[in-house]
């Protein structure tokens, strides 16, 4: 009897020990996927697009940055270079390590800067020597580096052009997964550096895991935001190194996070999370659009961070592959949790339209399934349905693209993202197809940077200055958005993807001010609406609507 007396208040003492070695990750542990030390946005993974980002982004901003670091410093203190080819680095010189990044990536990298340089010259080819005549003859001349990834084509006005065998190109040398690593560090505010133009170098603070994308690894380490491990088991299936276990111990907390209450009405209930982020939930189903999360850290404005996540999300929507749409560190930290993700199917093949459905199943995303317009997808008690997105990508032919009517129940929601309505009667035709809508929320970034903003390394030939600024990124002004409301007789309206959340800067680098345009056509969208008694409003920080 007594050895069992005995026994219990051991057991219970090795119960309580085991429990106190059980870690999770840090709600504010900031986790940012990189290619080379580059934020990886969705144009960084597939090949083509890296090579010229890496020959016509990245090789230029160092170059700049190394021969004048003090006025990378200045210029991004200056609001009217917000989202410039500038590096921050809070006011700190690194030229010295920029150096040594960009000897690396000329050294490192001769394989994708000579596919850089082979796509230039094949563009060169094509315009010298293909007048209307075959091109079969031109398959010789290809440059090296392309021979066997690319098919010559004319459109019917004889204007050359080429398409990339993309599945190909993934499965060569130019996809080089060791490139790919998660930077790890801690978050307590909202400003970031720039994306586009700042390298990610190392720091005291941070601690760079050399997992490629679509490693068990990455699922591992951020299941750990739910699911605890002890400190052995973390570092051991995160390959983290001796000397960086104080920092991952740093990274890790004994607190359980606050379970997830789940939706159980018999309605709908939609949560806007910043940006295009909007998490729709019934007591059936789970949809996430266009997942862009804040880590959760303390701050004046109240939002929804990954914390606000359920366990399953039954269904991801990718609008289109802009970086404020489809962003590689949101969704490679809930990608354990994603039971399909449906992204917009593209002409296959254009340089400046990537396969998103390749980029995500390279990436380790399971369960991707691409739409063309009007596919509709069913589901239990509802459909997701694509409609046709036009405009936005500066008259680039980008078929990746799409918006989505979601309905649920006696609930119609249609997101019709960036998508800028240069053509209403497109939207007459989708209408005569899917009748009225309950609700629209609408982008209305209607200035839109110029197309090279995001396109510009990919361009070939030199892009003149006017085209560019006549070509924008531009989705729909008072006007444009208008006709959409009145097309579709909504009953609600949110203008919404508005870059206006503080902790997107790292993305979008916009700053509105009261004048700013798009913030003056919203305004009017917003008190037309009102006027006709339709609810409107432009989402910003957090909000949570209940429909019965
Ligand atoms: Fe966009």
């Amino acid at each position: 009897m007594q050895s069992y007396a005995l026994e219990t208040p051991i057991k219970k003492f090795q119960y309580k020990e085991m429990r106190a070695q059980e870690l999770y990750l840090k709600p504010n542990v900031l986790v940012e996927p990189l290619v080379d030390r580059w934020y990886a946005w969705a144009h960084l993974i597939p090949p083509a697009t890296a090579a010229r980002n890496i020959s016509h982004r990245h090789l230029r901003i160092m170059n700049s940055y190394i021969s004048s670091p003090e006025s990378h410093a200045a210029a991004v203190k200056n609001p009217a270079m917000l989202g410039g080819p500038f590096m921050d680095f809070d006011g700190v010189n690194k030229a010295e390590e920029v150096a040594a990044l960009r000897d690396q990536t000329i050294c490192g990298r001769a394989d994708l800067l000579a596919l850089s340089q082979a796509i230039s010259d094949l563009a060169g080819l094509l315009e010298n020597k293909a007048q209307g005549f075959s091109l079969e003859g031109l398959y010789p001349e290809i440059p090296a580096p392309l021979q066997g990834y690319v098919e010559l084509v004319y459109d019917l006005n004889n204007h050359p052009s080429f398409r990339l065998l993309e599945p190909l190109l993934f499965k060569s040398q130019y996809y080089d997964r060791s490139l790919q690593s998660l930077m790890l560090s801690e978050i307590t505010g909202d400003d970031r550096p720039f994306v586009l133009s700042t390298p990610r170098l190392n720091t005291p603070h941070a601690a760079e895991l050399k997992v490629p994308f679509d490693s068990e690894a990455v699922d591992n380490l951020f299941r750990l935001k739910t699911e605890p491990d002890c400190f052995c088991a973390i570092k051991s299936a995160l390959g983290s190194r001796d000397e960086d276990d104080a920092l991952l111990k740093s990274f890790l907390t004994a607190n359980k996070p606050a379970p997830y209450q789940k939706y159980e009405g018999s309605g709908v209930r939609w949560r806007y999370f910043g940006h295009a982020c909007i998490l729709i939930e019934t007591a059936g189903v789970s949809i996430l659009l266009d997942p862009v999360l804040s880590y959760t850290y303390e701050s004046d404005i109240s939002r929804y961070t990954y914390e606000d996540l359920p366990e399953k999300i039954d269904f991801v929507l990718i609008t289109h592959n802009h970086q404020d749409h489809i962003l590689f560190e949101t969704l490679l930290q809930i990608r354990h949790r994603i039971g399909a993700i449906v992204v917009p199917r593209n002409g296959g093949g254009a340089l400046q339209d990537p396969s998103l459905k390749l980029t995500l199943k390279n990436c380790g995303f399971r369960n991707v399934t691409e739409v063309a317009e009007m596919d509709e997808l069913p589901f239990r008690q509802g459909s997701i349905t694509a409609i046709p997105f036009l405009g936005e990508h500066g008259d680039l032919n980008v078929q990746t693209k799409t918006g989505y009517l979601i309905r649920t129940g006696r609930h119609s929601l249609l997101f019709a993202a960036d998508s800028c309505n240069i053509s209403a009667k497109m939207y007459e035709h989708v209408h005569a197809d899917i009748g009225d809508v309950d609700a629209l929320f609408v982008g209305m970034e209607c200035d839109g940077a110029p197309v090279s903003w995001i396109y510009g390394p990919l361009v070939t030939n030199k892009l003149d200055r006017r085209m560019d600024q006549s070509r924008r990124l531009a989705g729909s002004n008072f006007a444009k958005a208008l006709a959409i409301v009145e097309q579709f007789r909504c009953k609600e309206v949110y203008v919404y993807a508005m870059g206006q959340e503080p902790w997107l800067n790292y993305i979008m680098s916009l700053k509105y001010t009261e004048m700013s345009n798009p913030i003056i056509e919203s305004n009017r969208l917003i008190a037309t609406c009102r006027e006709r008694g339709i609810v409107a409003e432009r989402l910003f920080g957090e909000k949570e609507i209940l429909r019965p």
